[in-house]
């Protein structure tokens, strides 16, 4: 097992699927169907359905129930296994619950590796909004396991792709992501991806400077999701908020046209779902300007490309 600390959190890459050993367990259900002999017995187990509506009160309070009913201890441990999903409010609860528990992420999506699990980010849905409560509790540790994205469905892989194609294009440093449908990055490229992502929120643990950087595309990518009831999923819906926020930084003067023109291209690798541009077309750009306004990560900084793979938070 290799293992890197970036403050607060650290990072550990497994070879091969582990059973978490101590404290208490919360899962995606789907890994329970998909990889029973990961799942040690005498551990309490939670399962949960990953759906936006888990992000829910009434969830949390099934896992506060949960927590209680097996007497969690402050200094036991909260084992999650699941996508950003599971992650995102099992992290909640962790937060919240007796004031702080110890919280250990096993992120089992693509998108979960390079984003979710990292950065401390927890968050639940209310009234309509995305993430609209949350708190930042970094785990103590995030457990990598690239074995898990053997199930994944490439539909699931691609969000994670998404949002890798989208740090590529911040960070030069960054490896090519390959795109094509049925490639799975390996352990180093996953990695790769997760530590650029920590850097920055070591940097800017509570996202008020450079780490806003990882919004790019989210502005208009929050907005498209809105706006066509969330029937495309969110890492598709950023690429074409990539598209729209690159568009603008080159009608507005920060990026040149060579620059522009290699983005587009770079952009142009990701397959996109069938319908997204049309809907995207279709939609009264009034109401993209109103919404956009509304948008939480408008304010403050925005990320704006000025150059191929060079992207600034103004
Ligand atoms: N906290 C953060 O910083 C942060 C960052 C980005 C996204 N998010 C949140 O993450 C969520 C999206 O996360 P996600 O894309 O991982 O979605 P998810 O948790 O819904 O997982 C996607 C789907 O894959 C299934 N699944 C999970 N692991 C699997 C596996 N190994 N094999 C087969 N199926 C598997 C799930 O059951 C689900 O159907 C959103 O709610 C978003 O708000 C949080």
């Amino acid at each position: 097992m290799k293992s890197y600390y970036l403050a607060p959190e650290r990072i550990r890459l497994c070879d091969s699927l582990k059973s978490p050993q101590e404290g208490v367990i919360i899962c995606d259900e789907k890994l329970l169907a998909l990889y029973p002999e990961l799942f040690d017995k005498s551990l309490a187990i939670y399962p949960l359905k990953a759906s936006e509506k888990t992000k829910s009160w009434e969830s949390l309070a099934g896992i506060y129930e949960f927590l209680a009913k097996n007497k969690l201890r402050r200094s036991e441990i909260i084992q999650v296994l699941g996508g950003g999903i599971t992650c995102d409010i099992a992290a909640f609860a962790a937060a919240t619950f007796k004031r702080g528990c110890r919280l250990k992420l096993h992120p089992s999506t693509l998108l979960a590796m390079v984003d979710a699990a990292l950065g401390g980010k927890s968050a639940l849905n209310h009234l309509g909004h995305r993430n609209l409560i949350g708190s930042f509790y970094p785990a103590e540790a995030v457990i990598i396991y690239p074995e898990f994205l053997k199930s994944l469905p490439e539909m699931e892989l691609r969000q994670g792709k998404a949002e890798m194609l989208k740090s590529y294009l911040l960070c030069n440093e960054l490896s090519e992501v390959n795109l094509q449908a049925g490639s799975i990055p390996n352990a180093e490229q996953i990695m790769e991806y997760a530590l650029y992502k920590m850097r920055l929120c070591a940097e800017d643990p509570y996202d008020k400077g450079i780490r806003r950087l990882l919004n790019f595309g989210h502005s208009y990518g929050h907005v498209y999701e809105t706006l066509l009831d969330y029937r495309y999923k969110h890492g598709d819906a950023v690429v074409m908020g990539i598209y729209s926020e690159v568009e603008q930084s080159y009608r507005k003067g920060y990026l040149p046209e060579a620059d522009y023109q290699r983005i587009i291209e770079e952009l142009d690798k990701y397959p996109l779902p069938e319908g997204l541009i049309r809907d995207v077309q279709d939609l009264d750009k009034e109401m993209v300007t109103r919404c956009l306004a509304q948008d939480k990560k408008q304010g403050g900084m925005v990320p704006i490309a000025t150059g191929f793979r060079k992207v600034e938070v103004i």
